[in-house]
């Protein structure tokens, strides 16, 4: 394996638990073997040993280097738009009166199952280039918009293949739960069935790696999520779920009592429901693209969140209805002045935390033994990738060791 040494750069490693905000080394030098990072610290202790196998040596030109960003919740495989349904919200209508109307999600369903292959690869692959042009190495991205076997087997097709030859890894989450298909209307337990038996074979076929719900009074219940958890766990699959999103209905505990991954939304969250994350160490992901989107005004309980010990997550939510939008960057943003976090914990949200949300423990932070995938900013702080609205200070991604083209 080729060994490279980076240096002439500061390094946010956002290290859990380091001494510095950030985990910032000013001088670093970084060490990659292969796809792997083999040493990450201040230049000059780099090891003889290893400074001496190193074959290539990348100048960073005084960049600040930080973890690969993962955007850990994401539907951006949909056909459409809903254009038209937000200039009927901006005319009074609410997301929830447009959802019972067979609007909302029903209509990206109608788009989705009319769109071809093809068609959402060409959409879906834009919207993945946008992220990837942030710095986003790694992408979760949700079935929900089929909610049919053909279809959400189209859908879970199309990001597998978006994470083919491209530098970016594509973790793919069933939704089937996420909206009652129009010929289920008054059926949803039977509609469940459906998903039990979709995710059985979409499972069998490779193309799931974790489980999804929707649990909302304008979806689906805490028993019915249940049961496709039961399903999932039987699969050996992990599970999140979009959680306290429009009221409290007891999802996070019941997330957590299957030991959830993480749990999405929550600006209903209870405190018992964020004891309850703590305790098995679910994330809460928190979507200030979706709360701005929906001009929510209930803010997730942050307070608890952070009083508890609950990581917490950001994502862009990319989706046509709460979420259209494909900056995780501007989330950053948003969730420094939407939300109160810090720009560290901001920061964190969308590198440590993201891959704990995600269950990917080899990635998100700075350090030997972790994926070598990584940023390089033209900034000097870190509280600038939250800071500055609208800009892109990429320089260039590094993933899995290979140094991709400057920014575009
Ligand atoms: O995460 N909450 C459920 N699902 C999406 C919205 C889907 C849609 O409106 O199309 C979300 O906000
Ligand atoms: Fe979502």
């Amino acid at each position: 394996m080729t060994l490279q040494l980076w240096t002439n750069c500061r390094a946010a490693t956002m290290a859990s638990g380091a001494a510095q905000p950030y985990g910032l080394i000013d001088d670093a030098a970084l060490v990659t073997d292969g796809e792997t990072l083999a040493w990450v610290g201040v230049r000059g202790e780099v090891p003889e040993s290893l400074a001496r196998r190193c074959t290539v040596h990348h100048d960073a030109g005084g960049a600040l280097i930080t973890p690969g960003l993962i955007d850990c919740h994401t539907h951006l495989v949909y056909g459409g738009d809903r254009a038209a349904e937000f200039e009927l919200r901006l005319n009074g209508a609410t997301y929830e009166e447009l959802a019972r109307a067979g609007g909302g999600i029903a209509s990206t369903v109608r788009a989705t199952r009319a769109a071809s292959t093809d068609e959402l690869l060409t959409v879906s692959a834009r919207r993945l280039q946008r992220l990837m042009n942030e710095g986003v190495t790694t992408v979760e991205i949700k079935s929900g918009y089929g909610l049919a076997l053909a279809h959400e087997r189209k859908c879970l097709q199309v990001a597998r293949s978006l994470g083919q030859n491209r530098a970016v890894e594509v973790r793919t989450t069933f939704l089937g739960a996420h909206a009652l298909p129009p010929e289920f209307a008054g059926r949803a337990d039977d509609y469940v069935d459906t998903v039990l038996d979709m995710l059985a074979l979409l499972h069998a076929e490779g193309l799931v790696d974790a489980v999804d719900g929707f649990c909302e009074h304008i979806a689906f219940s805490t028993t019915q999520i249940r049961r496709v958890f039961d399903a999932a766990r039987q699969a050996g699959l992990p599970v999140k779920l979009h959680a306290e999103q429009l009221s409290d209905s007891g999802g996070a505990q019941m997330a957590a009592s299957y030991g959830a991954l993480s749990c999405d939304h929550l600006e209903w969250l209870s405190e018992e429901g964020a004891r309850a994350m703590a305790r098995v160490g679910t994330v809460a992901v928190l979507l200030p693209g979706a709360f701005y989107f929906l001009r929510e005004t209930k803010l997730p309980p942050f307070d608890w969140l952070r009083k508890h010990g609950v990581p917490m997550a950001i994502a862009t939510d990319c989706n046509p209805g709460s979420s259209p939008g494909t900056s995780l960057l501007l989330m950053l943003n948003m969730a420094c002045t939407l939300f109160r976090l810090t720009p560290e914990e901001a920061l964190a949200g969308v590198t440590r935390h993201a891959a704990t949300a995600l269950g990917l423990p080899d990635r998100g932070t700075l350090a030997a033994g972790q994926r070598a995938d990584f940023v390089l900013w033209d900034v000097q702080r870190p509280a600038e990738l939250a800071y500055a609205m609208g800009s892109n200070p990429r320089i260039q991604t590094v993933f899995k060791g290979k140094a991709e083209g400057a920014s575009t």
